[in-house]
């Protein structure tokens, strides 16, 4: 009758635990249409309640697979779980103390179809007043029993003073606010690389303009997500600021890219082309960005519930770690020229220091990288619901860093390349590169 054995349980366990990982949990007035689906468990958002908190559900255009009037439908319903609770029903139903996930009382139930009576639909508010981070979630118990509807879901917290609703979970609620300081911080950002730019005329290369164009769509994306968040706080819905948003993330991520891979391979600084195989970098990583800009889309749009959402999570995270290990190589490549270069051509000093250089760089990108992508996920699964934000800054502050080590350390006078070096130093160079080889590969 129910999930009974262990297979499909610890498929649940592994399917909740996955959604519990990768979940950063942004409610807000959700329109989800089921069709024709069997699954036991389908798990819809995920909501930092405070003690005001409120569900509304409004359900409308059910149908059954089999309108059998026999049929047990107080096993087929939405509940309220949290994390920790949730592992203890698969517990329960592991044990056999229960067998469908409504029957337990570690959950809280929102509505079961018995009390349909046949009706077609049905509104529902659910007040929750216990401070904590719950998942709506539908369980459909009877096996073979395909359900379709239309759900219509808001979650939200009643502001202790106003009393006006805030559609943003309890640890997220703050993020406009952050969106939006370090939007500052960027704009004032790209105003000093416009001075430096005119002081240091002589000395730009293409690449800075590059860099200016990378920093000003930065800005621009946290203002739109600063809006996009702020309107969702207040109505539920995002007002168009979500497709801003998506544009701005985008064109940020292609450039972004685009300039580690240019500043790694020394486009601009050392050479005034690209090589073939740095050109096929840019072609893997750019068409791979338009990707993950695609499945992140999908996956901010229609949430957990989605049959083949995992999926696209799947293929972001790939990816994302693709172009990542891709914009590695074209700055190992730098490197290794450099090297070779310094051996050669008799201009160690110069050599060393942009060996040095890009050495820091490789370094720094790395860092960059795995902070961003390693731990803030981290971050996002140790942190209570109520400090979420704090991850959200960690991995703004990490980004702010690149950026600003980026520019100050390519920065347009630094490299000129005809800077003048007396002999005593191009020996002392020399040596250091001699010393190099012996202990390095
Ligand atoms: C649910 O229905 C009620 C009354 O019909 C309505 O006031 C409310 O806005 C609806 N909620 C959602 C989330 O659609």
């Amino acid at each position: 009758m129910a999930i009974s054995s262990s297979q499909p349980s610890r498929f649940l366990s592994l399917f909740t635990i996955l959604v519990l990982c990768f979940s950063l949990c942004v409610a807000e007035i959700r329109f989800s249409e089921i069709r024709s689906d069997d699954r036991s468990i389908i798990p819809f958002d995920e909501f930092g309640f405070t003690h005001t908190g409120r569900l509304e559900l409004n359900v409308s255009h059910i149908s059954l697979s089999n309108p059998n009037p026999e049929l047990d439908l107080s096993q087929v319903g939405f509940f309220l779980s949290t994390r920790d609770s949730w592992i203890h029903v698969l517990q329960q139903i592991q044990d056999l103390d229960i067998t469908c996930a409504l029957q337990s009382d570690l959950v809280k139930v929102v509505y079961t179809f018995d009390r349909l009576k046949g009706a077609k639909s049905f509104d529902s508010m659910f007040p929750e007043n216990e401070a904590n981070q719950f998942t709506l979630v539908f369980a459909n118990c009877l096996q073979q029993l395909q359900i379709s509807m239309d759900v219509r879901s808001a979650m939200y917290n009643l502001d202790g003073k106003s009393g006006r609703r805030d559609y943003l979970s309890a640890g997220v609620t703050i993020l406009p606010r952050v969106y939006f300081l370090f939007f500052l911080v960027y704009f004032c950002l790209a105003g000093l690389w416009i001075y430096v730019l005119y002081k240091k005329r002589l000395t730009v290369f293409r690449i800075h303009f590059f860099m200016l164009a990378v920093v000003i769509l930065k800005a621009l994306n946290l203002l739109c997500e600063a809006e996009d968040k702020s309107y969702i706080k207040r109505t539920g819905s995002a007002h168009g600021w979500d497709v801003l948003f998506y544009i701005f993330s985008f064109l940020k991520g292609i450039t972004l890219f685009t300039l580690i891979v240019l500043i790694g391979t020394g486009w601009s600084f050392l050479k005034p082309y690209l090589q073939d195989k740095e050109k096929k970098v840019l072609m893997i990583v750019i068409p791979l960005q338009v990707v993950a800009n695609i499945a992140q889309v999908v996956i901010d749009e229609t949430g957990p519930y989605a049959q083949d959402w995992i999926t696209w999570k799947q293929v972001f995270l790939l990816v994302d770690v693709v172009c990542c290990c891709a914009v590695l190589f074209p700055i190992v490549w730098s490197i290794k020229n450099l090297r070779e270069a310094a051996r050669t051509d008799g201009k160690a000093a110069v050599n060393l220091m942009k060996l040095t250089l890009f050495r820091q760089y490789y370094i720094v990108v790395i860092c960059y990288i795995y902070f961003t992508r390693v731990v803030v996920y981290a971050l996002v699964t140790i942190t209570s619901y109520r400090y979420l934000w704090t991850s959200v800054v960690a991995g703004e502050l990490a980004t702010l860093a690149f950026y600003v080590f980026t520019g100050y350390k390519f920065r347009p006078e630094a490299h000129n390349p005809y800077f003048v070096i007396d002999d005593e130093e191009e020996e002392a160079a020399a040596e250091a590169l001699k010393l190099e080889d012996e202990f390095e590969l």
